[in-house]
């Protein structure tokens, strides 16, 4: 990389760059399955909190690593001290077995898309997803074949990320002046005609009635900060990146306010569409609306074609919705591909291109698992893993650092002096106490239900494989790539 780093052209194509990387997949793909698997309003609740306790708050954090040192995840928490530099390379670690599944829903939607002309034929979107197109085998251990467009989808989702990435920060600017508003607007579109279906009530109902007696529940909580650190993309090392192409004096404490929340109301909205829909079936099918869908990854999948179905010009609107659904993904995915290359250029001074080259193929041979006919349940399983535990170990580490290693105090005057409006005290607290304090409580106590009871009924040796195995390799990864040393 020269020595002159990128820099942003302006403070909205940095706002854009990261609501783009924020606002994805997560917010229409995976809020709202997660939302319903845990019961709707008994969700709600705990999201909101974890955007408050700990998503806010670290995401102010991670934009003052990156703006304050101008370096990517690994060198900035270096500046910490040594040994920290391992979080930043395990932070980049989960954000690439992230991208090598993120990047197959996009193959999901690309290859949705080439079904454009034949959904007037289908009946039920749920059989349709299921049977003809995953080929859903009958559980983890029976893989099956590679699904054949699925995996050019996949292809075809590389291949778009890497040539937007060339382009570096400057062009990211540009492409989210369209991927980001176009998304919002149809979303809202698609919430207003799912509200007006016949049984959207009781859909609604079950999303923002509370369940005050699931507020006890740890893995309930647990996903609501995994659901949050994946929405706001903290914990991989993609928010540090971004601010460290930002000039050292320039806003930060509201730049992560506008990302925030708008990301927190985008899946909101997400929200209102699904679950009216959900309404909408439970009345067709004649069962509670808490039973009518029973594909997790796959419900936005089901859902959406299902209201799509429902509009005038219903082709149109299908090719649109899963244009749009990739106009989402793509800036949030290349935006991970983004951290792991700022992270390795700022130590290895290789040229990108090789970086993306080795980065990519690699994200792209793994993806190849989840293309199979037991793929979705590989993704669910690694999913579940590395979005709550391999994510709130980062944000809880990265809390620790600052909180207990740094002073927080002299953090939150930087942001203070370059920012619209300043942070109060309240930040040091969340920092210090409140977010370790709470991570560690729902880690401790999910881990010792997770070894009692597992996970989705898959066989333990497999729940091993996807998750501690592959953590002790990001480990593993993280401490090879800190002992390198930087070739400067
Ligand atoms: N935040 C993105 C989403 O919600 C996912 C993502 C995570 C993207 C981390 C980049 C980095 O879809």
């Amino acid at each position: 990389m020269a020595e002159k780093r990128d820099i942003w052209s302006s403070r909205t194509a940095f706002i854009l760059a990261t609501i783009g990387s924020a606002v994805g997949l997560g917010n229409v793909w995976r809020f709202p399955y997660i939302a319903y698997k845990y019961g709707g309003g008994a969700f709600l609740i705990p999201f909101f909190v974890a955007i408050f306790v700990a998503g806010i708050p670290l995401l102010i954090l991670e934009y003052y690593l990156g703006q304050s040192t101008q370096k990517g995840a690994p060198e900035a928490l270096s500046k910490i001290g040594k040994n920290w530099e391992i979080l930043g390379w395990f932070a980049i670690f989960i954000g690439f077995i992230i991208v090598t599944y993120y990047s197959v829903i996009m193959g999901w939607a690309f290859s949705y898309i080439g079904k454009t002309f034949s959904i007037g034929k289908i009946s039920n979107f749920e059989t349709f997803f299921n049977n003809d197109f995953l080929h859903l085998s009958k559980g983890i251990t029976t893989i099956g074949g590679i699904n054949l467009p699925i995996f050019i989808g996949l292809v075809l989702t590389w291949i778009s990320m890497i040539l937007i990435i060339f382009k570096g920060a400057k062009s990211v600017g540009k492409v989210v002046m369209i991927t980001v508003p176009l998304p919002f607007l149809i979303l809202i579109a698609f919430a207003l005609r799912g509200i007006t279906l016949e049984g959207a009530a009781n859909g609604l109902n079950l999303y923002l009635t509370p369940d005050f007696s699931a507020l006890l529940k740890v893995d309930t909580w647990l996903a609501a900060f995994g659901q949050v650190f994946f929405s706001f993309s903290i914990g991989f090392g993609v928010m540090i990146a971004y601010a460290s192409f930002k000039r050292k004096k320039s806003d930060i404490i509201n730049n992560a306010f506008i990302t925030g929340l708008t990301d927190g109301l985008t899946a909101f909205i997400a929200g209102f569409a699904v679950f009216s829909v959900l309404g909408y079936l439970a009345l067709s099918k004649g069962l509670p609306v808490g039973d009518v869908v029973k594909s997790g990854p796959g419900l936005a999948f089901i859902v959406f074609p299902q209201i799509i179905t429902k509009l005038p010009f219903a082709q149109f609107f299908f090719f649109l919705f899963f244009i749009m659904l990739l106009t989402l993904g793509i800036d949030s995915a290349f935006s991970l591909v983004e951290a792991f290359v700022t992270g390795i250029s700022d130590k290895l001074k290789w040229a990108k291109v090789t970086i993306i080259t080795i980065f990519s193929g690699i994200g792209f041979v793994m993806g190849i698992i989840y293309t199979t006919d037991g793929g979705m349940y590989w993704l669910d399983a690694v999913d579940y893993f590395f979005s709550t535990y391999g994510l709130v170990i980062v944000g809880l580490l990265e809390a620790v650092a600052i909180g207990w290693f740094y002073d927080t105090e002299n953090a939150r005057n930087y942001m203070n002096d370059v920012s619209d409006f300043k942070i109060g005290k309240w930040w040091n607290y969340m920092v210090k106490f409140v977010i370790p304090v709470v991570l560690i409580v729902l880690l401790a106590v999910n881990t010792v239900n997770l070894i009692k009871n597992g996970y989705g009924g898959y066989p333990r040796y497999i729940l091993i494989l996807t998750g501690p195995i592959f953590l002790i390799l990001g480990v593993i990864f993280a401490i090879i790539m800190k002992s390198i040393k930087s070739s400067r």
